[in-house]
């Protein structure tokens, strides 16, 4: 407990509620309110629970203001440099950088988990090829729930390692399957001796009828893109699996969860929608007027990849991708050709000098730029979110392992402020 005191008044009685707090390693303490109701029978109130803390965590660590991220202590520009998404993935789900040793048995257990039980294939066939592969995605993960009865006992921690490495290594796999189905083209089984970046690209571009290399700067961009990606805190899905999760449930259907909640356009969507929008600008000479559109308040139009509920200085995983966007396009021989990264470098320019962006804080978050290299890369639009949940599987993981061995954890469930009618009596329909 921290040593600072907090106390609360309550104006009826007059009565002086002293709360604890607790210190964090990093950032702020928490004051913890959890028999306010029993003491006080008052709620607090925090739409988007921009003030509150749900859980203690070990694993992510972001300071909005400086524009920090962390993994496990980690800063995320020395991971982008000297990881790789697989040992990243060791270090979030198992707390410390992993020995070779460690990491070589890791990355053969994911490898050995890649391939899917034959039937999830024939339930592609249910969807029409114009589905959006998030939904294809989410339902299949949601499907495998009901696969698997080996492994559904989310108290022993061999089940709960089984059921990691299988999703870990199996979500490209359904990824891959969603895109070759909306192309109506043959799945293509996965390739054990790739890497997981490298076995995704060969699943998702190379065809049975030709031999495919893949190109390892692509691999490379993909790997650093799925590190920036890999965790986040308690951001709208890891909090959608930890409360889905809460309940006990098969944790495919928790992951199921945190992916429909990735695909909105205030979260995971925003990579696909930036790419719209940038479409939509079109050229350097309309940016002012769609500038204008974001800072009118009675239009919904907001510029995508712009702001973060945390990051109030820069989003630190948008200025390594900003500065990959140029060695990718360039490694790629497209820098000269790219007109939407152009643009959406003036455009960042353009809104950064803005007072209305200044005063509000907000910043190209992660989004902005990541859409342009999955371009460059050739994964069309609807694929981009997708890409994200690849990414951000590991994380769901993680913070879920967490939460199941929380001896706080308790079962997900806010209260209200009601504000309806208040009570009245039943009308039979003839006298309404
Ligand atoms: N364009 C224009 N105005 C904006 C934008 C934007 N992109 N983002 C926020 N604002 C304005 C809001 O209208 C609001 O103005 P007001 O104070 O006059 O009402 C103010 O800035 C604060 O914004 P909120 O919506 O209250 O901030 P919140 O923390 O709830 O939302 C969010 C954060 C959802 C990311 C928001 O900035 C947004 O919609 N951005 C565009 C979508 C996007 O890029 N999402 C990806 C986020 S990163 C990720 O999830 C991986």
């Amino acid at each position: 407990m921290s040593d600072k005191s907090f106390s609360l008044i309550n104006h009826k009685s007059g009565e002086q509620l002293g709360l604890e707090t607790s210190d964090a390693v990093l950032g702020p303490s928490v004051v913890d309110i959890t028999k306010l109701y029993s003491e006080q029978g008052v709620f607090t109130y925090d739409p988007g629970f921009g003030a509150t803390a749900c859980c203690s965590s070990t694993i992510t660590y972001i300071d909005g203001e400086q524009g920090v991220l962390m993994y496990r202590g980690y800063p995320i520009e020395q991971l982008a440099e000297k990881s790789s998404y697989t040992e990243v993935c060791y270090l979030l789900m198992y707390g410390e950088l992993p020995s070779k040793q460690e990491l070589e048995t890791f990355d053969q257990s994911i490898r050995n988990h890649t391939m899917l039980n034959e039937s999830f294939l024939r339930f592609f066939n249910g969807f029409d090829h114009d589905a959006h592969p998030m939904a294809m995605v989410s339902g299949i993960v949601a499907c495998m729930s009901a696969f698997y009865h080996d492994t559904t006992d989310i108290q022993e921690s061999a089940h709960r390692d089984v059921f990691a490495h299988r999703i870990i290594a199996k979500i490209p796999t359904i990824a891959a399957a969603a895109y070759k189905h909306s192309l109506k083209q043959p799945f293509v089984y996965p390739q054990n001796q790739l890497g997981y970046c490298s076995n995704l690209l060969h699943m998702f571009f190379s065809v049975p009828t030709e031999s495919y290399e893949v190109d390892p700067i692509a691999a490379e961009a993909l790997d650093l893109l799925f590190i920036l990606h890999a965790d986040h805190e308690q951001n709208c899905s890891t909090s959608t699996v930890r409360l889905a999760g809460s309940s006990g449930t098969n944790p495919y259907s928790a992951i199921s969860a945190g992916i429909s909640a990735l695909w909105g356009p205030a979260h995971g969507g925003a990579n696909e929608a930036v790419i719209n929008m940038l479409e939509e600008v079109g050229d350097p000479k309309n940016i002012s007027k769609y500038v204008a559109k974001a800072k009118d308040r009675e239009d919904p139009f907001r510029l995508m990849g712009f702001g973060h509920r945390v990051y109030k200085n820069h989003d630190p995983r948008a200025t390594i991708i900003r500065e990959m966007c140029h060695r990718v396009l360039e490694k790629l021989g497209q820098e000269k050709d790219t007109p939407l990264f152009e643009l959406a470098l003036e455009l960042e320019q353009i809104a950064l000098k803005d007072s209305y962006f200044i005063e509000k804080n907000l910043y190209p978050n992660v989004d902005f730029y990541s859409g342009i290299i999955y371009q460059a890369l050739g994964v069309p639009k609807s694929m981009f979110t997708v890409m994200f949940a690849i990414a951000r599987t590991v994380g769901w993981v993680a913070q879920w392992r967490e939460m199941v061995r929380d001896p706080e954890s308790r079962i997900g469930r806010p209260r209200q402020r009601y504000i309806g009618p208040g009570q009245r009596d039943y009308l039979p329909i003839a006298d309404r």
